[in-house]
């Protein structure tokens, strides 16, 4: 038998959504995107939304719309992907990074006061594997740096609350991916949540060139309408050809959710009783379960992919630590031990897969390859280690 790693959701009804654009004039970013904003805001309770590309240049254009320069400094987590960093350093700021929590692997925020300096201008708090960062805990920490802006992560985290929270409800935005493997796809894509009208009205145009109307408003009054370029900005538009496949899965995201949770809580079971390490779950919180992580001997993570793999079972690693990458150690001469809880992690960690179309044969057959063949690899590493 064959587990993918990922398989989504969309169907013939999302073929037929693609067509409908198809048979318009207008491809690019209007009516079905702005519809999709709309169910946003509702979904997430916050005043305004707005499609992007990708959570990286959403992530870009919010740095610019907040007057993030060079020189300054963006707080983020050594456990992440390299997005979360890459945009500070895109736009010629400085990633700085902080260990995350052994536990729960999220940002903690006493690192993150020891971190800031006079520089420091934002804070990228990632809710990572679909687990919300304390961003209630973090403000208070940052209650005397009131030029501190909050930009939360929530890639891994479209359904996820904490306290009964969503992403977006307390800090400056929250930024989601649509990429090809989370819980909401489009296949590539992202969008912004944010209640500051000030700051939307500023992403609005960093979104498209810095320009004061996109292509959709230029013409909304019968004529031609000038535009206007008051600030700078990039092409981080997201098309009507692909915001019509987000509707189907936004309405049903809260109804899918159980099925990942069900996935989870077997693989958990099934798991309970041998040598590796899973990450806490947090108590007054919906976990999004973006991802089943777990950590085995780093010294046979590698083979144990492989051997999953001929197995049948698509296995990947989110992640190895970031600071650890040859572009981050060669830049800011990173030695190692410097992050020891994400370097430990991130020398160990595999993805298993978890989607809610994933059959119980389908599911059973990944654990049997994790029980029958990963745990004699782990049980002879750690004896060897041991001698
Ligand atoms: C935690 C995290 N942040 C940011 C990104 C970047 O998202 P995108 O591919 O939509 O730019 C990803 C994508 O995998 C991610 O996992």
């Amino acid at each position: 038998m064959n587990v993918p790693f990922y398989r989504h959701d969309l169907t013939a009804n999302d073929a037929t959504a693609v067509a409908q654009v198809l048979q318009s004039p207008f491809l690019t970013s209007g009516n079905v995107g702005r519809a999709v904003e709309d169910r946003l805001c509702e979904y997430f309770g916050t005043k305004h939304a707005i499609l992007v590309n990708s959570w990286t240049n959403g992530a870009v254009a919010a740095l610019l719309a907040l007057d993030i320069v060079p020189g300054d400094e963006v707080i983020v987590p050594a456990q992440t992907f390299i997005a979360t960093a890459n945009v500070a350093e895109l736009i010629g700021a400085k990633a700085v990074f902080v260990d995350v929590d052994p536990a729960t692997l999220l940002m903690r925020p006493d690192l993150v006061r020891a971190a800031v300096t006079p520089r420091t201008r934002a804070i990228i708090p990632v809710h990572l594997y679909g687990q919300m960062v304390d961003v209630a805990a973090l403000q208070e920490m940052l209650a005397d740096r009131s030029d501190i802006t909050i930009i939360e992560d929530a890639a891994h985290c479209f359904e996820g609350e904490l306290n009964g929270e969503k992403p977006g409800t307390r800090s400056s935005c929250a930024i989601f991916s649509f990429y090809a493997t989370k819980n909401v796809t489009c296949g590539e894509g992202g969008a912004l949540v944010t209640n500051d009208t000030a700051l939307y009205e500023r992403l609005l145009q960093a979104r498209m060139h810095g320009m004061t109307a996109g292509a959709i408003d230029r013409f909304k009054l019968g004529g031609y309408r000038h535009w206007d370029m008051q600030r700078m900005g990039m092409k981080a538009n997201l098309p009507d050809l692909l915001a019509c496949l987000l509707p189907s899965q936004i309405d049903t995201i809260d109804a899918r959710l159980p099925q990942r949770d069900d996935l989870f809580n077997v693989y958990e079971r099934a798991f309970a009783d041998i040598p590796v390490r899973l990450p806490t779950t947090i108590s007054n919180s919906r976990h999004a379960r973006h991802l089943f992580v777990m950590h085995v001997p780093p010294a046979i993570r590698d083979e144990v992919i492989q051997v999953m793999g001929e197995n049948g079972v698509g296995v990947t690693v989110n992640y190895r630590a970031v600071p650890n990458v040859t572009y981050y150690r060669e830049k800011y001469g990173y030695t190692s031990g410097l992050y020891p809880v994400s370097e430990t992690w991130g020398a160990g960690t595999i993805s298993l897969p978890l989607f809610p179309s994933m059959t119980r044969d389908e599911q059973q057959h990944v654990i049997n390859a994790v029980r029958n063949k990963i745990v004699p690899m782990i049980e002879a590493s750690l004896a060897s280690a041991s001698r």
